[in-house]
């Protein structure tokens, strides 16, 4: 079984990135291969100051490293280090029908959100079928929002197959189901798009603050306060034991605690849990040398990969060059 998945260098990483994207994936590496990138194509329909992507990339490349990436059981790779996956793109791009594509949601999303119309946003679930079928990934875990995109990967394939011949390995997607939805500091969905994030790496002051200022209700210190829909409730959820737990909603439902003492207890916990890897993280950023050796390595293997399936799909669709 082979997972391929891709994280794209928008932004810092946060909490609701690491606990819905990151950690499945690191789990999945004792399962079989895993392929795992850093989407930095895909970035640039969103990114497009070259030093802000870098610096999204670096980000990206210490937070799989310092979150358990194991370099000597997944291939780790910078998706624009195989251009391979530009010429799969538009082989890709002859079979894929266009209301395939104007029936995406995420194209019509992101410009409500502000991104800018362009082509590469409309052809964005080509890429990203081209970063999956180039690797021959059977099983590709992401979230819900991704969905409509593996479906997608699957239609271009078999079209692609129908044409062609069985060349390209049809994916299924390995959606998430169970966990959770991360809660930002205003309760909604955690996102950078809300600028409602915790990120994973920050700076430790700033965190505080922020985990200081998770919204809250009114209710007096000496009340009981609600626990249903509690975005602090939900985040001590995420790293706490089942007694823990059942302490710190023991809290809430007695009252005598303010909100102020349970975001500093939040906090703790917090720090506790996140610690192992705020130090992988430190040590990466201070020996680039390394991070830059794994994903060579991992770019190594990666174009193997790439240059067999490519040397396949040349022969298929005619291209192969005359030596
Ligand atoms: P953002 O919403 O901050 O732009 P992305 O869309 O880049 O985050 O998220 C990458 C992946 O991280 C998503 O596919 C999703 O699986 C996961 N993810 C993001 N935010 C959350 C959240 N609040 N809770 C759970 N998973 C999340
Ligand atoms: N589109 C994905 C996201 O926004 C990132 C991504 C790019 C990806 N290529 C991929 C995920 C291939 C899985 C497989 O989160």
């Amino acid at each position: 079984m082979r997972f391929l998945t891709g994280i794209k260098p928008s932004g810092y990483p946060h909490l609701g990135n690491y606990f819905g994207a990151i950690e499945p994936a690191i789990q999945l590496q004792a399962e079989g291969e895993a392929f795992y990138f850093i989407a930095d194509y895909h970035a640039q329909t969103t990114v497009q100051d070259p030093r802000l992507l870098e610096e999204y990339v670096t980000e990206v490349a210490l937070t799989w490293l310092a979150c358990g990436l194991d370099p000597e059981r997944a291939v780790f790779y910078r998706q624009s280090s195989v251009p391979e996956v530009q010429e799969l793109t538009w082989y890709l791009s002859t079979v894929t029908p266009m209301g395939l594509l104007e029936r995406c949601h995420s194209y019509k999303d992101a410009v409500a959100k502000g991104a800018p119309a362009t082509h590469a946003l409309f052809a964005y679930p080509v890429l990203m079928a081209a970063d999956i079928l180039l690797y021959s990934a059977n099983a590709v875990p992401v979230g819900q929002d991704q969905k409509q995109h593996l479906e997608v990967t699957r239609d271009i394939a078999q079209k692609f197959n129908e044409r062609y011949g069985e060349v390209l390995t049809v994916p299924e997607a390995r959606i998430r189901e169970d966990v959770a939805r991360v809660p930002g500091l205003d309760g909604q969905k955690m996102s950078k798009s809300y600028d409602n994030t915790l990120q994973l790496f920050g700076n430790a002051k700033q965190f505080k603050k922020r985990v200081m200022s998770i919204k809250t209700d009114s209710t007096p210190i000496e009340e009981p306060k609600p626990t249903a829909n509690s975005a602090l409730i939900d985040l001590y959820k995420l790293v706490a034991s089942e007694a823990e737990l059942a302490a710190y909603v023991g809290q809430f439902t007695v009252g005598g605690t303010g909100y102020g003492d349970l975001k500093k207890q939040l906090l703790a916990k917090l720090n506790d849990s996140l610690a192992l890897m705020r130090e992988r993280y430190e040590h990466f950023a201070d020996h680039p040398e390394e991070v830059r050796g794994i994903l060579e390595q991992g770019t190594a293997r990666a174009r193997q990969e790439a240059a067999a399936l490519m040397a396949k799909v040349r022969d298929a669709v005619g291209t192969t060059p005359w030596s």
